[in-house]
């Protein structure tokens, strides 16, 4: 099937980078479609683990093609950054392609996300304060800097001081804000940021247009028409891979607005993020994980807060790939999930991390809501009020206590576990065909669609 997408069907870090690596064995090309290095991938391969943010998780086959799309939000210093780990690792990143359409995350951006954030307090939303939003607020008011920019000094100069202006007031009065809540709290000395009247050094017009010169000099090699290398690959009938960050319920419009993601990870934006039609997706995989986590602030209906919780937390390893935040753990939510299937378009399910639910117990899914005035909720509510409030009823189901890490096909699994999976797959309507057993690649079964 030449265009596959895959997307994450809950609230990110699934492992989608592991079911893009083992896919990826059938394209020739992979291309990120949405965020910047707010995500993260963790690939384990022959024992050494590599850890991408930005660069698409198929850089490990050295014949392929990987695209960062123009939909991707990126930051130059830790593009450049991957780039070196990886060369150093004996990767070769010469098929790496990075479109000259993309948006750059600068300096500003990052300040204006942890200032933002901090001056939220209680409500903030919990980003990675990697400069995601502003950056793409800045690329809706057009005010944005593109990748090709960084090729021409004189339009890169006329760009940043025009977008820079605006945000150097707005820092400005955040900083004067903080100080000032900082002095009513007693802890003046915790300003990190430049005291008013004193120019900040990361804010200096001049060095941040040297720098980035400097950086478009290094991605030159890499800057190209990604849509065009897409359209090219899929009309030679070759698979491509278009590989989504975060996940459905972080969707800016889909998702548990306000504590989202400022992009559309759902399949749907791998067409605008990418630059291809929507006829040319054939196939869209979601991936979930057997249980839920969600790191940040927002709506978890399935939570848990309890031993079984922490258990996920510490058998699955459950800290954040970019800010190692522990992420919060629950339940498998069906009701999300189905939601996740329609908005996407699942054909194929991947279920991740079976491995931890061992010995956890008997097993719980939640089928559906029940609201604060006691009705019954057997669809995603799109109400913000109505989702923080709803409380999730479960199916029990019988766990299993054999270590799957072991198990490399369908009758490996005990029978508990597929008929957990059995359960997912008939609730929600699409075929479970890859389930996670540990992270290493081959740790993988694969069954019959
Ligand atoms: P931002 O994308 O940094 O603006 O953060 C917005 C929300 O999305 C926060 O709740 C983050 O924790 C969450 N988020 C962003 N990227 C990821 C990811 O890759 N995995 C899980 N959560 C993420």
């Amino acid at each position: 099937m030449p265009g596959v997408v895959i997307v994450g069907a809950q609230w990110g870090d699934e492992g989608k980078g592991k079911v893009v690596d083992l896919l990826a064995e059938r394209a020739t090309t992979i291309v990120r479609f949405q965020g910047g290095n707010n995500a993260g991938h963790t690939i384990v391969r022959d024992g050494e683990e590599f850890k991408f943010h930005l660069i698409p998780s198929g850089i490990l086959y050295a014949e392929k093609t990987c695209v960062i799309g123009n939909g991707v939000v990126v930051d130059p210093r830790v593009l450049l950054g991957e780039i070196d780990d990886l060369k150093r690792a004996g990767v070769s990143v010469g098929n790496l392609r990075l479109s000259a359409n993309a948006h750059l995350i600068m300096p500003y951006h990052v300040l204006l996300d942890s200032a933002g954030e901090t001056k939220l307090g209680k409500l903030s939303i919990g980003t990675t304060r990697r400069g995601i939003g502003p950056c793409y607020a800045d690329k809706a008011l057009r005010l944005g800097i593109r990748v090709q920019d960084l090729l021409d000094e004189k339009i890169l100069r006329t760009k940043i001081r025009a977008a820079l202006e605006p945000k150097q007031q707005a820092l400005r009065e955040l900083s004067v804000q903080r100080r000032k809540q900082l002095k009513e709290a007693g802890e003046e000395a915790k300003a990190s940021e430049p005291a008013a009247g004193v120019p900040d050094p990361r804010l200096d017009l001049h060095a941040m247009v040297e720098e980035h010169v400097s950086f478009g000099h290094r991605l030159e090699p890499h800057i190209a028409d990604t849509a065009r290398l897409c359209w090219d690959a899929l009309d030679r009938e070759e698979t491509v891979i278009f590989e989504g960050a975060q996940a459905t319920l972080l969707d800016l419009d889909h998702g548990t607005y306000p504590f989202v993601t400022s992009s559309n990870p759902i399949a749907g934006a791998a067409t605008v993020g990418a630059g291809i039609g929507p006829k040319d997706i054939d196939e869209v995989w979601g991936i979930a994980k057997a249980y839920a986590t969600r790191v940040g602030a927002g709506p978890f209906p399935t939570e848990l807060f309890d031993d079984v919780g922490e258990r996920m937390l510490q058998q699955g390893h459950e800290y954040g790939t970019t800010t190692g935040r522990p992420r919060r753990c629950g339940w498998m939510d069906l009701v999300a999930l189905r939601y996740a299937v329609r908005i996407n378009g699942l054909d194929a399910l991947a279920i991740t991390k079976l491995d931890v639910l061992s010995g956890i117990g008997s097993l719980r899914v939640a089928v559906r809501y029940r609201s604060k005035e006691g009705a019954v909720l057997d669809t995603f509510p799109y109400h913000q009020s109505i989702l923080h409030s709803a409380t999730p009823e479960y199916e029990e189901l019988p766990g299993f206590d054999l270590e799957l890490t072991s198990c490399r096909s369908a009758e490996d699994l005990p029978r508990e576990a597929r008929d957990y999976l059995g359960f997912i797959s008939e609730f929600v309507g699409v075929p479970v065909r890859l389930v996670g057993v540990g992270p290493g690649r081959e740790q993988a079964v694969w069954l019959e669609g």
